[in-house]
């Protein structure tokens, strides 16, 4: 049975954001229709605004990387607990507890066909949490759905010059996003160079979207042409 993995950018749920009940409606729609026509699914949450203020919090006092690293998995998983409730309220069969682990996921993936999860151990983000398990659940490829229309050569807030991609070589993303590192905890890229790493290693191809739209999301899960960036090997 085909396996989808998606990761979710934290950022797409937002209180303020009036269209969040559309957003998660549009999503939960999108999850019931794939997983009915067979796929299992995998959804990683990102902790957006709970993981950069609970870590901005206990910054002042805690220097250690992964111990604040910690504090941002807590988040995700809260994230995670959102978007469970919502899709196991209309009816979708998800994983009962959040899964803690690759593995944990992967035997959620067995029993259900639909696991929702967030980080798993300190040293990267929900991104690299969803490469690692599309490369390991052999799934086709990864969707990384974050709030930026593209992959840019630089920030666009910092450089409005900065050139977006339709399409890139994943040496040519880790060219952009940088080595393998994870220096700082609740520091945003457009997409985790930890995970861009392996993604390369293994040749698992990236589709990274804007997921503001769900429509976007249901695009690329038909294989169909999205608003974004295409990563091949
Ligand atoms: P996110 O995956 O949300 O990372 O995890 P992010 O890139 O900062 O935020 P988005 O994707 O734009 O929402 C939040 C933080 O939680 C820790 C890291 O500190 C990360 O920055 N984390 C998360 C881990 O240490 N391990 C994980 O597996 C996941």
């Amino acid at each position: 049975m085909a396996t989808v993995v998606v990761a979710l950018g934290g950022s797409l749920l937002r209180p303020e954001n009036e269209q969040l009940n559309t957003w998660l409606e549009d999503l939960v729609g999108v999850i019931q229709e794939r997983s009915s026509a067979g796929e299992n699914i995998v959804l990683v949450v990102g902790g957006g605004a709970p993981a950069r203020d609970s870590i901005n919090l206990a910054r002042p006092v805690i220097n250690n990387v992964f111990h604040l690293d910690k504090i941002g998995i807590a988040a995700t998983r809260l994230n995670a607990t959102i978007i469970r409730e919502a899709m196991s309220d209309s009816g979708i069969l998800a994983s009962g507890e959040i899964p803690q682990s690759i593995e944990a996921a992967l035997e959620c993936l067995e029993n259900e066909g639909v696991a929702i999860m967030g980080g798993t151990v300190p040293g990267h983000t929900t991104d690299a949490v969803a490469i690692r398990l599309a490369i390991v659940a052999k799934a086709e490829k990864c969707i990384i759905a974050t709030d930026v229309d593209k992959v840019y050569s630089e920030d666009p807030r910092a450089n409005p010059d900065a050139k977006s991609f339709d399409s890139l070589s994943l040496s040519q993303l880790q060219e952009i996003v940088g080595p393998p590192e994870h220096s700082k905890a609740g520091v945003s890229q457009v997409v985790d160079p930890v995970g861009v790493d392996d993604a390369l290693r293994n040749s698992l191809p990236l589709d990274i979207l804007d997921g503001r739209n769900v429509e976007n999301i249901r695009l690329s899960l038909e294989g169909k042409t999205f608003n974004g960036t295409t990563v091949r090997v």
